[in-house]
């Protein structure tokens, strides 16, 4: 896979740790638009976003045949919005991990799969004269 990955500015990433849940975007096939809440999202390093898929369905399937996706925060004061495309985990050390991690909160949790989104464009998405412009 190619990816032409860039880097979330530090004020970036602070808006989406603030976020929860985070609405997550995806498309299927013919372009139909899904958005959901996840609670489990979070950035891993400049580049790179975990999200633990517990009961991805229409998400899931949308992943699997069109791998971009687009996540938005908003703090109050600043909002971004982020697009990548994603990797689906299902075993392995990045796996193990992102199942430690869902499996701390909750053992019931089923953690079928980590979603690895690598960052390909940020947005700033506040309103304002700067509404839409690309950041990076
Ligand atoms: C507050 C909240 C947090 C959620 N967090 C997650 C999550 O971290 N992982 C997950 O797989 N589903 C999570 N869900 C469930 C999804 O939002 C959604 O119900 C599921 O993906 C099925 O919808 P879909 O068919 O559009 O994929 C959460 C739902 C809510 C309301």
């Amino acid at each position: 896979m190619v990816i032409d990955m860039v880097k979330m500015p530090p004020e970036v990433q602070e808006v989406i740790n603030k976020q929860s849940p985070v609405p997550v975007a995806t498309a299927d096939p013919d372009g139909k638009p899904n958005v959901v809440f996840v609670g489990f999202l979070r950035i891993v390093d400049d580049e790179t976003i975990q999200i633990a898929d517990n009961f991805f369905d229409k998400t899931a399937a949308n992943m699997e045949a069109n791998p971009q996706v687009s996540i938005v925060g908003y703090d109050g004061k600043k909002s971004f919005q982020v697009k990548g495309r994603v990797e689906i985990v299902t075993e392995g050390p990045v796996y193990e991990d992102v199942k430690a991690w869902v499996h701390a909160k909750s053992k019931a949790l089923p953690a079928k799969a980590a979603v690895v989104m690598h960052v390909e464009e940020v947005y700033d998405a506040m309103y304002g004269p700067d509404a839409g412009k690309r950041i990076t």
